[in-house]
This record gives structure tokens, C-alpha cells and sequence, in this order.
């Protein structure tokens, strides 16, 4: 028996030691962790149970029957992050660049079989180059099975994918169909096809960071939901994001302790907008200000700052954060904007995740670039998020709610729950200059009527109330009380009970 126990240990020790220690050191010098190290970082201390550390691959092309290891690239299983149930994969790039064969694969889709079936988060770290080019058809095949799960979970676990190295072909479409795509800045790279293949289809020479760094996914394609400094970063980050998630769209978001006081007044909110309508302001703040104990974990901070989203909690409970952002383009909606929290607002719902929107909106931008763009198409997508939404949403108006944007952001019309608004909130079809300008076009060139216009508009409409006379808003709030106002409207939707028509699925317009 001893023996045979000491064979287990030799087969784990070369498993655990992946293409061995130089190729260890190579991944500490690009400053980056090695696939265990991520995983111990990641899962609570000792928490993780690994499968299918022996599997090999199969493949007998290009001397690749000499070329085993156990294990073939990635390592996979279950381990908890503060004491929940998650399941991961970690891609290893010191064995075959971590590239993808038919084993490996299957190691993957037995990671996320699991996870749907026992109903908890699949986390993936990605550092790898795609498919194992020396197996082929086997190689596609096993990426598009990964695929199919990808899909299959998609709004039944949360998905998420951390970027933690050169990622090309599957590595990157994988991570695509999940929910969130996490990046380390410098070290790790998304990209459908590396600079190589661009040099020889395009003759465009480019660098692995200008195709497809941090800094292009997390600020200008989007495609990334935000990128940290390191991979300790990233990884601590995981944990903390996980902690708003609920393990599967079966449970509600997980409810903790909050140690900060739902009775809380924030009288800085009462100065927060400017007396001037044209001055911006800081969203985030008041986000700060409301959520619990003022954690905020934002999400693409760095794209389409327009509009801010991200989760916090209130009275311990998880919410998802949407939010002009004045600071930006005036917090006006555009392409990006629309994706960004549309996006976002499908998710909170597929997973019992309330929404809190905070507007300040002068409209959807204006202009043949946003046109197009199919402005139209990309701002129905948040249209749509919101409509089609049924777990709690609570909004409140703090300044400009205009035009089609006053519908688009959680309106009453869109099965808003509760509405508040801020005295500052001005709501109406367009700004009062604009409007001036269309309905007495006969005295554009009389200054004085037009400014008497001007003022004549911004007192019918410059206010909240008479969309409160109409009962589109539940009330007119003190900003200080903000907080404490959305507490208690959310407590009175914790049992919310509210069903879309049965259909196969609805057809977003993408
Ligand atoms: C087999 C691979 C590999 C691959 C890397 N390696 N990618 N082996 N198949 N796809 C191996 C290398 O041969 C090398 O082995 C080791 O991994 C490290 O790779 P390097 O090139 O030395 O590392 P680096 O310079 O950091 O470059 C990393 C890289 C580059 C950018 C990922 O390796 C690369 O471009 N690889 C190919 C990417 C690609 O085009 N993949 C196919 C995508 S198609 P040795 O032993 O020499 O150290 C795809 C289809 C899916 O995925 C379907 C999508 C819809």
C-alpha cells in the first residue's frame, strides 16, 4: 500500500508542477501568477477540490504522443469564496501556452456541467492561445461544446472571466458569452486573431497592447468590464464582486449584516446639485452617499463614463447601481451608454438583482455619428432592458429627465415601483431653450420674448411637480433623505411577484 501511495503522490506532484519551473519563473518575470497560485489567491484557504488532475490529452500529430502532462493545461474544480460555492477553471500557460485540446476541453465542460447542475458561479482565468493548434478539428470542436454550456448558463449561474495573459481565438469568445471579462493591465491581452496573423492578412503592424491591451478593451471596444493593476488585484477584486452575486438565478441576491444605519440622513446631498443646470456634478457621490457603508463596486468605469453602473447594497442587500453621470457628456445617452447599462440591467434581472437608477439625462446625443451608428437600434436596447425588467426598480430624478431618456430610465411607464424625485428635477420633452426655439419659432429673432419664452417654459416644466400631480413620480424627496427613502421602498418589495408572458424568448434588438 505504501508503494501505491507513493506512486499517487509522484502522479500529483508532476500533475501540480504543470511544464515545470522555468516555465513557472517565465510567468513571475512577465509579473504574473502561475494557474495555482491564481486559484489559491481566488478560493478561500484550502477550499479547493480539483478535478481530473491526470487526464491527458489524446493526440498522436506532430510527436505529441511524446508531449504529455498530466493535467494538459488547465486546472479545474470547486472551492468556496467566503464560504460559497463556486466552480473554476484556470487556464495554465506553461503547458502548450495553455492552448485547447479535446481533453482540455472536456475538463472545462465538466466544470460547468457541474455548476449548472448544483447551481453556483463559474469563474474562468484565462492565459492562453486558443485552440491547440496540433489537434485540429478536435481542438474546434471542444471550444464550440464550451460554447454551447457558455450559453446554456448564460442567466442560470453568473460567468465570469478574468484576462490574465495573451488570449487569442477561443480563449477570447469563450469569455465573450459570460457575463463579465476582467482584465490585469499590461500583462494580459484579447484578441480574435495576435499581431502576427494581422501583419500577414492586413500588413497593419501593431503591438500586442495597442490590438488588444487593457487599455483598448476597458476604455475604447468595451468589451472588457474593467481592468486592475495586477493579478493579486484582480483576483481580490473576484472575490468581492462574487459576494454581490447570487450563486444561480434560482436564489435571490445574498442578504448580509450592514453595519450602516438605514436611519442614516446625508445632508451633503441637499447641495449636491448646482444651482446652475448647466453645471455638472459627481453621480458617484450620491451612490456613495446611499449605499451601505459607501461601497460601490463599479463597473467599465473607463467606458462610456456617461453613464456609471456597478453594485452596492442597501441595508445589506444587493443592488445594482445605474447612473447618469453629468461628469460626462453631461450624462447624455448614446451607443455606448445604452449598451453599457442595458447590459447591465439584463443582468440584475436575470438574477433577482433590484436596480436603483439615478437620472440626470438631457436626452439621447444628437447627430449623423450616433445615427450612423444606429443610435436608434442600441438606445432601444436599454428601452427594452428596462421594459422587459421585473425585479424591483427604484429610480429617483435628481435633475434633467428629458425626452425619450425620462421614459428609457426606469419611468413609472415601465413598471417603475417606486419613483421618487429630487425638487431640483426638471422633466420635460427637451431643455428649455431648445423648446423655446420649436414652439415660438415666429420670435427667434426677438431676444427678449424669446428669454421671456425661455422663462415661461422652465416654470411650467422645470420642476417635478407636475409629473407628480399626474402621479408618474410616488413622491418629491429631500435629497438628504435619499437613502433612507430607498431602504424603505425596498423593503416593501422584497416578496415583488411579477411575470412576462410566456414566449420562447424575446428578441432584443441587437
Ligand atoms: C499549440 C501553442 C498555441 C496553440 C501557444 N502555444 N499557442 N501551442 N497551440 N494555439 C505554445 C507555443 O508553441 C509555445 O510553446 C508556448 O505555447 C508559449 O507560446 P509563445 O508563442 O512562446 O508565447 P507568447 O510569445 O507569449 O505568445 C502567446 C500567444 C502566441 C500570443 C498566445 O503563442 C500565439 O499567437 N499563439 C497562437 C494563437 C492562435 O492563433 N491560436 C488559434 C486560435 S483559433 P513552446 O514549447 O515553444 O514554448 C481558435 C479557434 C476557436 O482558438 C474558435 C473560435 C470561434
Amino acid at each position: 500500500m505504501k508503494e501505491v501511495l507513493e506512486q499517487l503522490d509522484a502522479k500529483r506532484r508532476a500533475a501540480r508542477a504543470g511544464g515545470g519551473e522555468k516555465r513557472v519563473q517565465a510567468q513571475h518575470e512577465k509579473g504574473k501568477l502561475s494557474a495555482r497560485e491564481r486559484i489559491e489567491v481566488l478560493l478561500d484557504d484550502g477550499s479547493f477540490e480539483e478535478f481530473d488532475m491526470f487526464v491527458e490529452h489524446q493526440c498522436s500529430e506532430f510527436g505529441m504522443e511524446e508531449k504529455k502532462i498530466p493535467g494538459d493545461g488547465v486546472i479545474t474544480g470547486s472551492g468556496t469564496i467566503n464560504g460559497r460555492l463556486v466552480y473554476i477553471f484556470a487556464k495554465d500557460f506553461t503547458v502548450f501556452g495553455g492552448s485547447l485540446s479535446l481533453a482540455h476541453a472536456r475538463k472545462i465542460c465538466k466544470v460547468q456541467d457541474a455548476a449548472l447542475k448544483n447551481g453556483a458561479p463559474i469563474l474562468g482565468l484565462f492565459d492562453a492561445g486558443g485552440a491547440r493548434i496540433q489537434e485540429g478539428v478536435d481542438a474546434l470542436g471542444g471550444y464550440a461544446e464550451i460554447f454551447q454550456r457558455n450559453v446554456l448558463a448564460s442567466g442560470v449561474v453568473p460567468q465570469i472571466s478574468v484576462i490574465m495573459g495573451p488570449c487569442a481565438g477561443g480563449d477570447v469568445y469563450s469569455p465573450a458569452m459570460t457575463d463579465f471579462i476582467f482584465m490585469v493591465k499590461d500583462t494580459s491581452y484579447m484578441y480574435v486573431t495576435g499581431p502576427d496573423v494581422v501583419k500577414t492578412v492586413t500588413n497593419e503592424v501593431v503591438t500586442h497592447e495597442e490590438l488588444g491591451g487593457a487599455s483598448v478593451h476597458a476604455k475604447k471596444s468595451g468589451v472588457a468590464d474593467g481592468a486592475f493593476e495586477n493579478d493579486i488585484e484582480a483576483l481580490t477584486q473576484m472575490r468581492r464582486l462574487v459576494d454581490f452575486l447570487p450563486l444561480s438565478n434560482r436564489e435571490s441576491a445574498p442578504r448580509r449584516p450592514s453595519y450602516d444605519s438605514p436611519d442614516r440622513i446625508e445632508a451633503s446631498l441637499d447641495t449636491l446639485v448646482p444651482p446652475n443646470p448647466n453645471k455638472p456634478y459627481d453621480i458617484k457621490e450620491l451612490i456613495r452617499k446611499v449605499a451601505d457603508e459607501g461601497d460601490f463596486f463599479e463597473l467599465a468605469p473607463d467606458y462610456a463614463m456617461n453613464i456609471v453602473i456597478g453594485f452596492g447594497r442597501l441595508e445589506g442587500q444587493p443592488v445594482g447601481f445605474v447612473a447618469n453621470q453629468p461628469m460626462s457628456l453631461a450624462g447624455v445617452l448614446d451607443i455606448d451608454a445604452s449598451k453599457k447599462a442595458a447590459r447591465f440591467v439584463r443582468f440584475c434581472d436575470a438574477f433577482n438583482i433590484p436596480i436603483v437608477t439615478f437620472v440626470d439625462v438631457p436626452g439621447f446625443l444628437p447627430g449623423t455619428k450616433q445615427e450612423y451608428g444606429g443610435l436608434i437600434k442600441h438606445g432601444a436596447k436599454l428601452l427594452f432592458a428596462y421594459a422587459e425588467a421585473t425585479v424591483p426598480k427604484l429610480t429617483v430624478i435628481t435633475r434633467k429627465a428629458y425626452g425619450g431618456a425620462y421614459d428609457v430610465m426606469a419611468s413609472k411607464h415601465l413598471r417603475g415601483d417606486i419613483n421618487y424625485a429630487w425638487p431640483t428635477a426638471e422633466i420635460a420633452v427637451m431643455g428649455p431653450k431648445g423648446a423655446a426655439e420649436i414652439i415660438f419659432r415666429k420670435d427667434l429673432d426677438d431676444p427678449e420674448k424669446m428669454a421671456e419664452h425661455v422663462r415661461e417654459y422652465e416654470s411650467r416644466f422645470a420642476n417635478p411637480f407636475v409629473a407628480a400631480s399626474r402621479g408618474y413620480l410616488d413622491d418629491v424627496i429631500q435629497p438628504r433623505s435619499t437613502r433612507v427613502r430607498l431602504i424603505k421602498a425596498l423593503r416593501t418589495l422584497r416578496k415583488k411577484n411579477l411575470t412576462n408572458p410566456w414566449k420562447k424568448h424575446d428578441n432584443l434588438p441587437l
